[in-house]
């Protein structure tokens, strides 16, 4: 289930060659030396520039539209520590949209959102399995996980191309502050995974009033 082995690479070149200039907290402020250092001219950027730039634009959308998605998400399972898992991330994602804006003006650039198909469709099909299944059963809450984690994975593999890309042109502190949110999004996927594999996932199976298999047979097909 889980897939960090690259992540895992770019967490790794990040400390080694981003954390140790300062060893201090990306949740610090910025100071006005790193932000001239680090920083990304609006005129003139090169094209893996421009590029990072526009994918801090696609995932800042991204981590907004999730806390919306995280709140239904929460408010649709039943199962206690799965509901804790979504509201304890949802906190979290909301450090994440503030560790972009640190990396928006550690760049120079204003934060902007720039709509993400992805995120948009991933929510969209959480929202499908909310609809699909029914209210307190644990084939509804071992569905969500599994929709959680396809958001997680989305998140660790821009996260991870954007730690690399940073150490790459030696944006070292920005590289701390993203790599601190690609940490938290690979622990809040292995945290799922243990939560779906202890009981979750055997509840389910066990489960009567499968609603996908009523909807499925009223169809006359399955469209999963
Ligand atoms: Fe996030
Ligand atoms: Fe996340």
């Amino acid at each position: 289930m889980k897939s960090g082995t690259s992540s895992k690479n770019n967490r790794a070149a990040a400390s080694g060659k981003a954390s140790g200039s300062s060893g201090t907290s990306s949740d610090s402020q910025i100071t006005g030396q790193q932000a001239d250092k680090e920083a990304i001219s609006s005129t003139s950027p090169s094209y893996l520039q421009k590029f990072f730039t526009d994918q801090l634009k696609d995932i800042y959308y991204a981590e907004k539209a999730l806390l919306n998605g995280l709140e239904e998400m929460k408010s649709a399972v039943s199962t206690e520590e799965l509901q804790d898992a979504f509201e304890t991330h949802r906190q979290q994602t909301e450090r994440h949209v503030k560790r972009l804006e640190q990396v928006f003006r550690l760049i120079k650039q204003e934060p902007e959102a720039k709509p993400c198909a992805a995120m948009d469709g991933l929510l969209k099909e959480a929202r499908n399995i909310i609809s699909e299944t029914e209210e307190g059963s644990f084939t509804r809450d071992a569905a969500l996980i599994i929709a959680a984690q396809k958001v997680e994975h989305y998140e660790i593999a821009t996260y991870g191309g954007l730690v690399q890309l940073a150490v790459t042109m030696d944006m070292r502190r920005a590289a701390d502050i993203l790599d601190k949110t690609l940490q938290e999004e690979e622990d809040t996927d292995q945290q799922l995974t243990h939560i779906a594999e202890s009981y979750i996932n055997i509840e389910a199976e066990h489960e009567g009033g499968y609603s996908w298999d009523k909807q499925a047979i009223g169809a006359g097909s399955v469209t999963l």
